[in-house]
């Protein structure tokens, strides 16, 4: 088991992305933290699904775009798993259109959940990880961060701020043993996919050269590299998740 003994929190974890890292991490042993914005009883289940792969799993209420709330969140978590050593920043939202018809609510809205929620996370952990002098972080940016997308200009910038911030970090707590990566996946099919019209997905698989969109679970095996001694010496990396299409 590559993550035996380690103890993770994923932001966003009922669904989708972060619920596969979730269940993909406590297959290779890891205690885990997920989030969410409401812990329901699809929550409650999935984290009983967890504790029932034979690790510490608890679901935490909490919205990641929120300063305090992520430190009182964080807080509890430590006092509960008392060590935090992978933090996957999953939590993500989009508000799509043209920048003639974006709002500054839209605008507003993509930037705190998607951008600020990484800088929240992040800095609520870093005190623990710099005791530990040891952390993996992970942020999940998007293809669109790397190239832009007309009609998420909000979600465009958001994700090519994660990939600023990865950078940074990576470089400011190098010597602290602490990694800082970004992931970039391409099309994922997921409830956020879902909500795209049938003729924008087959576009979008019909210019992918492995010719499909990719799972949450192809997303979550990337992360166990990330999250893992697999990786001791990759930092300040982006690694694209996307069948070539952003080549
Ligand atoms: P999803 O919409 O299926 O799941 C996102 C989860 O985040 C939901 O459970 C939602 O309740 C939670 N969430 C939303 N706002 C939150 C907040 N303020 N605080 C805490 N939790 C919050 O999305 P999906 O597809 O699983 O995406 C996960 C991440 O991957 C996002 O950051 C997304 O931008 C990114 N991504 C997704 C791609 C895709 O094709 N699905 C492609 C590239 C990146």
């Amino acid at each position: 088991m590559l993550l035996k003994g380690k103890t993770a929190i994923v932001t966003g974890a009922a669904r989708g992305i972060g619920k596969a890292i979730a269940i993909k991490f406590a297959q290779q042993g890891a205690n885990v933290a997920i989030t969410d914005l409401a812990i329901d009883d699809n929550v409650l289940a999935f984290e009983a699904e967890l504790n029932g792969i034979g690790i510490k799993a608890k679901a935490f209420a909490s919205n990641a775009a929120n300063y305090e709330e992520t430190q009182t969140v964080v807080d509890e978590i430590v006092k509960e798993f008392g060590q935090v050593d992978i933090l996957v920043n999953n939590a993500g939202i989009t508000k799509d259109t043209l920048l003639m018809r974006m709002t500054e609510e839209m605008w507003d809205a993509v930037i705190a959940v998607n951008l600020k929620s990484v800088f929240n996370f992040t800095k609520a952990v870093q005190r623990t990880m710099l005791k530990q002098r040891n952390g993996s972080i992970i942020n999940m940016s998007s293809v669109v961060g790397v190239s832009g997308n007309a009609g998420q200009a909000n979600y465009s910038a958001s994700k090519a701020g994660i990939i600023g911030f990865t950078k940074s970090i990576a470089k400011e707590l190098g010597s602290r043993n602490i990694r800082c990566n970004a992931i970039a996946p391409g099309f994922i099919i997921t409830e956020m996919t879902a909500k795209l019209s049938e003729e924008v997905r087959n576009d979008w698989a019909e210019k992918i050269p492995l010719k499909r969109g990719g799972t949450p679970e192809e997303v979550a095996d990337a992360c166990i590299f990330l999250a893992s001694d697999l990786s001791t010496y990759v930092s300040g990396q982006v690694l694209n998740v996307c069948g070539a299409m952003n080549t």
